[in-house]
C-alpha cells in the first residue's frame, strides 16, 4: 500500500489521528503523572485550588479566535477555583518567553501555550522543567524540545483535506465559461506548525489536478512540491499580507478578462484579504465570484459566507478546546494521568508529544445557523440574521 503523504509527514506509523481518535477515545493513556502515581495519594496531596496558578500565554490580540480561546480557557480554570495569568504576545515569540518566564517564576504549575513559532522556546522550556512546571502545547506544536508534556488541538491535517475535499467536490460550479478552472494557491504563517498540516491536508487533494492541467494556476504560484509551500506562506497570517499579494496576482497575470475561479485560502484572516482584493477588483458575488476557502468561522467571515463571498471554512469549536485543557490542568494538578488519544502523530523531533485530538468540521452559508447558532457560537443577532 501506498504511504500517504500524512503519513509521511506525521511520522505515524500504522494509525491515522482519526483512526487513533475511535480507537483509543475510550482509554486513559499513560500520560505523566504529576505526583506520586497512586492516584488515591496524590488526590490526598493535591493542593488547594487557590494556591495553584495557572499560566495562560496567546500569541495574539490581533485575531478574533485567539482572544475568544483565552478568555473561555481563563473562565473554565477561574470556575475551577484556580487562579490564571493569561498574557498575549503581539505575535513575538521573545515578547511571549518573557511572558511564560514570569509565569514561571510567579510559582506557576503549568503553562498552556499557543506559540507564535514553535521552535524558538528552548530556554524558557528547561526552567519550566527545571522547576516541574507542566507544559501543554496548545493548537499548535512546540518543536524541538524534550520539555513538552502534552498537545491539545484540532486535526490539523483535516482541516486541510476538509478544504481540499471541498474544492473538489465543487469545482465544476465554479469553471470559467471556456471550462478552464484557474486556481490560485495560499499557505499559512512558514513559522507556525499548524501550517505545514493543512497545506498538507489540502495539497494531497488539489494537487493531482494541478499536476493534470485540469486546474491551471496563472500566477505560477503553485508549490514545486509539498515542502515548498513556505514559497507562498503569508507571515504571520496577516490578512493585509494576504490581500496585497492576492491583488499582485491579480493585476499581473489576470488581464483581457481571465477571471479567477478557486481560491485556497488557509484560514479566515487570509481569506479576508483576499475577498478585500476581489471586491477591489471589480468581482461581484453571485457572477464569478471565486470559490474561496477558509478556516475558524471568525465573525467577519462568517457574514462573508451569508454574503456568497466565502463558500466555507473550516469550524473548530474551541470551546471544545478549552473545555478539554481544562480537564487535562484539573488531572495534572490532581496528580492524575492526564487523558490523551494519540500517542503516535506529533513528533516535535525530539519525542512523540502525547496529544488530545479534536475533530474540525466544513461549515457553510447553509449550516450557519444549525452548526454556528443552535450551538450558541454566535447568536443570530451577531450575524444579523
Ligand atoms: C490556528 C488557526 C489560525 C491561525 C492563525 C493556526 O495555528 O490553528 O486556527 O487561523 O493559526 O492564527
Amino acid at each position: 500500500m501506498a504511504i500517504s503523504r500524512r503519513q509521511l509527514l506525521l511520522s505515524s506509523v500504522a494509525v491515522t489521528a482519526v483512526g487513533a481518535l475511535t480507537a483509543c477515545s475510550d482509554e486513559r493513556s499513560t500520560g505523566t503523572p504529576a505526583a506520586t502515581g497512586d492516584d488515591a495519594d496524590s488526590m490526598a496531596s493535591a493542593p488547594a485550588a487557590s494556591d495553584v496558578l495557572i499560566g495562560i500565554a496567546m500569541p495574539t490580540k490581533s485575531l478574533e479566535r485567539w482572544n475568544r480561546d483565552g478568555a473561555h480557557l481563563e473562565s473554565l480554570l477561574k470556575e475551577k477555583g484556580y487562579q490564571t495569568s493569561l498574557q498575549y504576545a503581539d505575535n513575538k515569540q521573545d515578547q511571549q518567553n518573557n511572558q511564560v518566564q514570569n509565569m514561571i517564576n510567579d510559582g506557576a504549575m503549568a503553562v498552556v501555550i499557543a506559540s507564535i513559532d514553535g521552535t524558538a522556546l528552548g530556554p524558557v522550556l528547561e526552567q519550566a522543567k527545571s522547576r516541574d512546571v507542566k507544559v501543554i502545547a496548545y493548537d499548535r506544536l512546540i518543536n524541538g524540545s524534550e520539555n513538552v508534556d502534552y498537545y491539545a488541538t484540532f486535526d490539523n491535517f483535516k482541516v486541510g483535506a476538509l478544504q481540499g475535499q471541498f474544492i473538489l467536490d465543487n469545482k465544476d460550479e465554479y469553471k470559467s465559461e471556456d471550462g478552464t478552472i484557474n486556481f490560485e494557491p495560499f499557505a499559512g504563517s512558514p513559522d507556525d506548525n499548524n501550517a505545514k498540516f493543512f497545506f498538507a491536508g489540502a495539497w494531497e487533494k488539489v494537487s493531482p489536478l494541478v499536476e493534470s492541467g485540469e486546474f491551471v494556476v496563472p500566477s505560477g504560484k503553485a508549490p514545486a512540491s509539498e515542502d515548498q509551500w513556505t514559497t507562498i506562506g503569508i507571515p504571520a497570517w496577516k490578512s493585509d499580507t494576504a490581500q496585497s499579494e492576492m491583488e499582485n496576482r491579480l493585476n499581473s497575470f489576470y488581464g483581457g478578462g481571465k477571471k479567477v475561479n478557486i481560491v485556497l485560502s488557509p484560514n479566515d484572516s487570509l481569506a479576508l484579504g483576499i475577498v478585500q482584493a476581489l471586491d477591489g477588483s471589480g468581482y461581484a458575488p453571485g457572477d464569478g465570484w471565486p470559490l474561496v476557502t477558509g478556516q475558524d468561522a471568525d465573525l467577519a467571515n462568517v457574514k462573508n459566507m451569508l454574503a456568497d463571498k466565502q463558500a466555507m471554512t473550516v469550524w473548530k469549536d474551541t470551546r471544545k478546546l478549552g473545555d478539554q485543557v481544562a480537564v487535562m490542568i484539573e488531572q495534572v494538578v490532581n496528580g492524575e494521568d492526564v487523558e490523551v488519544n494519540d500517542t503516535e502523530s506529533y513528533d516535535n523531533g525530539v519525542k512523540v508529544v502525547p496529544t488530545y485530538l479534536l475533530e474540525p468540521e466544513v461549515v457553510t452559508k447553509d449550516t450557519v445557523q444549525e452548526k454556528l447558532v443552535d450551538s450558541g457560537f454566535y447568536t443570530a443577532a451577531d450575524l444579523g440574521l
